[in-house]
């Protein structure tokens, strides 16, 4: 049985200032007509044998179920965690969950803000994975790098596997610096960590309990005390508070001896940026991104999103201008990332 998980805690200040800390990317509607975290959950329909298990904070718990109940999309719950402890806590505390229930699901895990073009190909990757994760492997799904990302975790490819579903991990490193990431890409040998992952929750807590016994602990104390209303699950506060926090990447799959990679090619991007969004868009003849009202006289190669005013340009090349009540951003395309600066500066002064 494959119960998904869809992890919806991030805050995704790379797309600011459409994205904030109270309405994060993942509630976007970015691309088409759907948020990121309504297309990962329909995405699910072909594959899934259960609603996603959504996992979010506590402040985002009207925003999760509105874009579950407004769509007519059903979920197996969502757990509400009291403060951000990472992924490695959050993916245990569902895996608790779902063992409680009295079964041992295989837990397809996702992040909520990922695009994914080809889901035939997606769903494909899955499907192969399941016997791995049934036979208590941790499977990661690898995407072929296309530059020396340092957002990303890498995965050495080692040995085929017998059943020729996928490759033994040789290593897996969680965000190399940029002279690394440029060595393993020349390698030919790594991908890149998609942050999907597949496993049964047995395998993830026998892990978790192994190399991060403190997380482990601190999620199983959380869990000693779980209350239901209506559809929100929620643990105990204090006890998940004094959690480590901890990524999966880092706190698991660095150090486990059972992870495997199942390659993955379905046109999926993170969406790290303003400009990464442009580059998966559908561009116009000059090609440029407009969302919403723009008018853009000789303009090429620019992604603009206006949510209250006209926005017009003229003359710009590689630009991003994004649009908001209360802020607007202008960036060179290729200094984008840089919004993070920002964002840190806007948090300093308040
Ligand atoms: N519930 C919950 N709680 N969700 C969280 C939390 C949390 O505390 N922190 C992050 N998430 C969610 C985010 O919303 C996102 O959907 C997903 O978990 C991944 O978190 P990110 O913070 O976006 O991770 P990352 O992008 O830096 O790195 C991960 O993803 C990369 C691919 O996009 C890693 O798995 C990398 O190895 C991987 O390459
Ligand atoms: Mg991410």
């Amino acid at each position: 049985m494959i119960l998904p998980i869809i992890m919806a805690g991030g805050s995704g200040s790379r797309l600011w200032p459409l994205s904030r800390q109270q309405f994060p990317k993942q509630f976007l509607t970015l691309l088409g007509e759907r948020s990121m975290l309504q297309t990962t959950a329909k995405r699910l329909a072909g594959i899934a044998h259960k609603p996603a298990l959504v996992i979010c904070n506590e402040e985002h718990r009207f925003s999760v179920a509105e874009q579950f109940r407004l769509n007519g999309i059903a979920n197996s719950g969502i757990i509400l965690e009291p403060v951000g402890r990472n992924t490695a806590p959050a993916i245990a505390l569902a895996a608790m969950l779902a063992l409680r229930n009295g079964n041992d699901p295989v837990m397809l895990v996702l992040a909520a803000d990922h695009v994914i073009k080809d889901e035939a190909a997606f769903c494909h990757a899955v499907t192969k994975a399941m016997p791995l994760a049934e036979q208590d492997k941790l499977v990661t799904f690898g995407i072929v790098p296309t530059a020396p990302e340092t957002g990303y975790g890498y995965i050495q490819r080692g040995d085929a596997l017998a059943s020729e579903l996928g490759f033994d991990i040789a290593q897996f490193v969680e965000k190399p610096n940029f002279a690394t990431a440029q060595d393993y890409i020349a390698t030919g040998q790594y991908y890149w960590n998609s942050g999907m992952f597949m496993f049964k929750a047995s395998t993830y807590l026998n892990e978790l309990k192994l190399h991060s016994p403190a997380i482990f602990a601190a999620c199983e104390a959380s869990m000693q005390e779980v209350s239901h209303d209506i559809d929100f699950i929620r643990i105990n506060k204090a006890a998940f508070e004094a959690c480590p926090d901890d990524s999966i990447d880092y706190a698991v799959m660095e150090k486990t001896q059972h992870g495997v990679v199942v390659p993955m090619d379905c046109g999926w991007s993170d969406v790290g940026s303003w400009s990464a969004l442009w580059e998966i868009d559908d561009k116009d003849e000059q090609g440029n991104v407009f969302k919403g009202d723009v008018i853009g006289i000789n303009t090429r190669n620019t992604y603009v999103n206006a949510s209250e005013k006209l926005v017009t340009t003229i003359g710009l090349d590689d630009v991003v201008v994004v649009e908001t009540k209360d802020a607007i951003l202008v960036a060179k395309q290729s200094e984008v990332q840089q919004v993070k600066q920002v964002v840190e500066q806007l948090k300093a002064e308040q």
